[in-house]
């Protein structure tokens, strides 16, 4: 670095031409004046621990090779004014001092993942040279500089994560025309996203989720031919939208959930938008058919639709999205009343990398399809409650091993638990309530298997006989809701040796008798018990008392006698 200096001095002193020298005094001084810039930006950024290196330590006027060998700092060869200002994830807190405005050379500015507070200063108009400016993941608050649309260079407007607030100014979109990625999530801006953005003609990269943003999306944004991720999620935004986002040829991700946009999706959305991944169109008010055409965008990966008042059958052609990992259709009046209705079941199984399909709270009736077992084994999450289904649990359901969550709840399907689900090593929640499912609870040789099971929620079904002794075996078990079935015998002493029961266990309105066994007392971490309306009799055992983390206990309605144990005195 001393070596640096001193050659570079040595160059100029020989040169004695007039305009070479005031031309390097005037270089000299304005490099002077970053100096001082630089040296005002560290006096206003402190050190708040982060990765734990201070960045400023090197950060003297004295050091040796000047301040372009400050950390962080890259200077311009020919001029050695500093270009490049980056100290990302670096732990500084403090404010952003003006003083970088000077730094009129800049091209980056990169102070990510830091804890800098208060405004971004307004002599940030002055770093027209300025392609990168990333001051995501901080604490920044205020409104954008209005003369930020000064910085006419700019590339990457990066300023997602602050609490900057206030509205995207219009003269924005009219100065900043070769912008490709402007990212202001997870902020609290508002107001109406301007037309005037559609002149960034440049941009392959729009994020505005989770802010305020309100009113219509503006149908200029359609002209943006390269954009390629357009996230607008988590807003306010309403009114129909546009059908000219769909001439977008080049978007890849299209997400919009959490807003209150409606209209539909046209019939030909798969010749327009063909090289679209994630389809996230949930959460609003659309309505109309599920395209067939869809099938046509075989990138698609992530199709999420839920909440919505899409209607009619799901196209069996889905079937042919050879990647689709997420089916997510919940909450809407789709129907299914006969064969051909549930032939998209059938063709789902060709999506060999399933892993989400949630067809819950829709108008889907008739008798469910033995198909659904032949469902790729990757399926982690089928939700099929809240419909009108009725039929059978196709005995082969554990077929798809990969099964993490069941849900079939509120609807009237019937016949047994098919033992097969005890095969289903992976399921951490079954759910499987409000149904006229009957016969006993197939638990006896495979509770094995359901070693990760966390949630057992059968209840309000018809189901009848023992609970089995092998629940015993279900280490995992936080919640056990078997209320409201026919189940009678006595509570065996295993479930009370349960070492992760801790929410709720639930086995009122059975018919189950004779007195509780004292292990009730082992349920140490427990927070509600509930037997009431059975036939339980004897004492309650005094053990009871050692359920320390009991807030709801629930004893009515059985035969018990005796008194009340003394160690529930101070319950
Ligand atoms: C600059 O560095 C020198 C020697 O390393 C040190 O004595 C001096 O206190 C430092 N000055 C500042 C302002 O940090
Ligand atoms: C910028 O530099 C000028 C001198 O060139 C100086 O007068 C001014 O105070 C500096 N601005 C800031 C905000 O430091
Ligand atoms: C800023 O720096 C971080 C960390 O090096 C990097 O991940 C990020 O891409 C940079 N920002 C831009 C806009 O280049
Ligand atoms: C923005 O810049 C213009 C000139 O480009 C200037 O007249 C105006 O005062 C600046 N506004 C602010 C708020 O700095
Ligand atoms: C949004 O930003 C806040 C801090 O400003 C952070 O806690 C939160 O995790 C962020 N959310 C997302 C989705 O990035
Ligand atoms: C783009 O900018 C021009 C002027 O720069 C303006 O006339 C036009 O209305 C702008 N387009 C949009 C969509 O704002
Ligand atoms: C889509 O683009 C074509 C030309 O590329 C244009 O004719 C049509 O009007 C646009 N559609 C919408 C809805 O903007
Ligand atoms: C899918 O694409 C083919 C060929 O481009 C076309 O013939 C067919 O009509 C499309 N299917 C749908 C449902 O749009
Ligand atoms: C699955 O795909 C194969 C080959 O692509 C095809 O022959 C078969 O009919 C498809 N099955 C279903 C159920 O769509
Ligand atoms: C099902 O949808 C109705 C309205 O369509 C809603 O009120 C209800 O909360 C939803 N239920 C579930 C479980 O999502
Ligand atoms: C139970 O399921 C039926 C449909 O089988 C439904 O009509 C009813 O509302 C559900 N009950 C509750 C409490 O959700
Ligand atoms: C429990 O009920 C079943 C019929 O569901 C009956 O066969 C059995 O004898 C009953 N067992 C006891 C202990 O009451």
């Amino acid at each position: 670095m001393a070596m640096r200096s001193a050659s570079a001095s040595s160059l100029l002193l020989p040169l004695l031409l007039s305009a070479s020298v005031s031309i390097s005094i005037l270089v000299a001084a304005q490099a002077a004046g970053d100096e001082t810039a630089l040296l005002e930006f560290k006096a206003a950024a402190v050190i708040s621990g982060g990765h734990g290196d201070d960045p400023h330590a090197s950060w003297n006027s004295s050091s040796v090779g000047g301040f372009c060998s400050w950390e962080g700092i890259r200077c311009g060869a020919r001029r050695r004014r500093v270009v490049a200002l980056s100290l990302p994830v670096y732990g500084l807190a403090g404010t952003l001092s003006p003083a970088i405005g000077n730094l009129t050379f800049l091209r980056v500015l990169n102070l990510t993942f830091n804890w800098f507070q208060g405004n971004i200063p307004a002599s940030i108009d002055r770093l027209v040279r300025l392609k990168t400016l990333d001051l995501s993941y901080n604490k920044l608050n205020g409104e954008l500089p209005a003369n930020l649309s000064s910085c006419v260079s700019l590339l990457f407007l990066t300023l997602s994560n602050n609490h900057l607030h206030g509205r995207i100014p219009v003269e924005l979109g009219h100065r900043l025309t070769d912008l490709q990625k402007l990212w202001l999530g997870n902020n609290s801006f508002s107001g109406n996203i301007p037309a005037s953005l559609a002149n960034m003609s440049a941009l392959y990269s729009l994020d505005l989720t989770t802010n305020h943003f309100e009113g219509p999306v503006p149908p200029e944004l359609g002209s943006i031919g390269g954009l390629r991720f357009l996230y607008l999620y988590e807003n306010k935004l309403s009114g129909v939208l546009p059908h000219s986002l769909y001439n977008l040829s080049r978007l890849q991700v299209f997400s919009i959930d959490s807003n209150s946009l409606s209209g539909t999706i046209p019939s030909n959305i798969g010749d327009r938008l063909p090289s679209i991944r994630t389809l996230n169109f949930g959460y609003n008010k659309f309505h109309g058919t599920i395209p067939p055409s869809l099938s046509n965008i075989s990138a698609l990966m992530f199709l999420q639709l839920a909440l919505n008042s899409f209607s009619g059958r799901v196209p069996p052609t889905l079937g042919r999205l050879k990647g689709l990992v997420t089916l997510n259709l919940f909450d809407n009046k789709l129907e299914s009343s006969d064969r051909e209705g549930w032939e998209f079941m059938k063709m789902l199984a060709n999506c060999s990398q399933l892993r989400t399909l949630y067809i819950d709270n829709n108008s889907f009736s008739g008798q469910l399809p033995s198909s659904v077992a032949s469902l790729s084994t990757t399926l982690r999450n089928l939700f099929l409650g809240n419909n009108r289904i009725s039929g059978f649990i196709p005995s082969d359901i554990g077929n798809l091993v990969g099964l993490q969550v069941l849900a079939i709840m509120n609807i009237p399907i019937s016949g047994g638990i098919p033992e097969s689900i005890g095969r289903l090593q992976n399921m951490a929640a079954l759910y499987l309530y409000n149904t006229s499912l009957s016969g006993f609870i197939p638990l006896q040789n495979m509770a094995a298997f359901l070693t990760q099971l966390n949630t057992l929620a059968l209840y309000n079904d018809n189901l009848e006989g023992p609970i089995p002794a092998s629940l015993g075996n279900l280490k995992n078990l936080f919640i056990l809701d078997l209320s409201a079935q026919k189940l009678n015998g006595s509570v065996p002493r295993e479930v009370f040796k349960l070492p992760a029961l801790s929410y709720i266990l639930n086995l009122s309105h059975n018919s189950l008798s004779r007195p509780l066994p004292t292990g009730v007392g082992s349920l140490a971490n427990l927070n509600a018990l509930f037997l009431s309306g059975n036939q339980l009799s004897g004492n309650i055992p005094d053990s009871i008392g050692n359920c320390k983390s009991l807030e709801l206990l629930l004893l009515d309605q059985n035969s018990f006698e005796g008194r009340v144990p003394r160690s529930l005195e101070n319950f």
